[in-house]
C-alpha cells in the first residue's frame, strides 16, 4: 500500500519524507488555505522534497477550463497529478488530460458509481472520502469494498486511493480491502507508529537496563 500525505504544509511534509513514508502527496483548496503560504510556492516547495505524484486541485467549471488550469499546474513540479471535482465537465476534462497522458485523480467521491464513471474516464486515482461518509451516518469502508469489487470485475487500472482519513483504523481496514493508496494526515502517519504494550515494554527495558548497568 502507498502512503501519500493529505497535506500543504511543507514542514509536515518533510518530517514524513525523513522517515521514509511519503511515496506521494494530496492537497486540496482547505489545505492550501491551512497551510497559509500561495498555492504555487507551495507546490513548488512540495515538488522540491518529493518525488512521488503531488494532486493539486482544479477550481474550473467546465472541462476547457480545467483543462487549461491543468496545463499551468503540470509546470509546477515533475509529477503533478491534476485533481478534478466529481461531475459530468470534470471526467470530461479528466478524458482530455488522460488523451495528453497527463495523470488525474477524481475527487469528492462519494458512491460506487461515482468511482465507476471515474474509471471509465480513464482516471489515474479516484478518491473516495471515508470520514465524511462517517460523518453522516454512512458506511465509509464500505464504499471502498464496493470500489475495490468494481475495478477487480472488470481489470480497471484506475487507483482507489482512499481519503478523509481520520484514524489509524481507516488506514487499517482500507489496507485490508486492498485500497492501493491511502493518504494520511501527518498527525495520523504519527500514529501509526504506537501501541501502548510497545510503549510499556520499551519502558520496562529501560529500566531493567539501569538496574544491571549500573552494576
Ligand atoms: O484529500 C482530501 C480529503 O482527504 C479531505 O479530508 O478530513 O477534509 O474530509 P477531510
Amino acid at each position: 500500500m502507498q502512503f501519500f500525505i493529505d497535506s500543504a504544509h511543507v514542514a509536515d511534509i518533510q518530517a514524513a519524507h525523513d522517515m521514509g513514508l511519503v511515496d506521494g502527496v494530496t492537497t486540496n483548496p482547505t489545505l492550501i488555505k491551512k497551510a497559509g503560504q500561495d498555492h504555487k510556492q507551495t507546490i513548488q516547495a512540495i515538488s522540491a522534497i518529493v518525488d512521488g505524484p503531488i494532486s493539486v486541485e482544479t477550481l474550473g467549471t467546465t472541462a476547457d477550463a480545467i483543462y487549461k488550469e491543468a496545463q499551468e499546474y503540470v509546470t509546477w513540479g515533475t509529477n503533478i497529478v491534476i485533481k478534478v471535482v466529481m461531475n459530468a465537465e470534470g471526467l470530461k476534462a479528466v478524458r482530455l488530460l488522460a488523451n495528453d497522458g497527463i495523470p488525474t485523480n477524481v475527487t469528492l467521491v462519494f458512491s460506487p458509481l461515482q468511482a465507476l464513471l471515474a474509471a471509465k474516464a480513464n482516471a489515474t486515482y479516484v478518491s473516495p472520502f471515508l470520514g465524511r461518509l462517517d460523518d453522516v451516518g454512512y458506511n465509509g469502508m464500505e464504499l471502498i469494498q464496493h470500489i475495490r469489487t468494481i475495478y477487480t470485475n472488470y481489470n480497471y487500472s484506475t487507483r482507489i486511493l482512499a481519503a478523509s482519513i481520520r484514524h489509524p483504523v481507516h488506514v487499517l481496514e482500507a489496507a485490508r480491502i486492498g485500497a492501493d493508496v491511502a493518504t494520511v494526515p501527518a498527525d495520523i502517519l504519527k500514529k501509526l507508529f504506537h501501541h501502548p504494550l510497545t510503549d510499556a515494554g520499551i519502558a520496562t527495558f529501560m529500566a531493567d537496563a539501569k538496574a544491571w548497568s549500573s552494576r
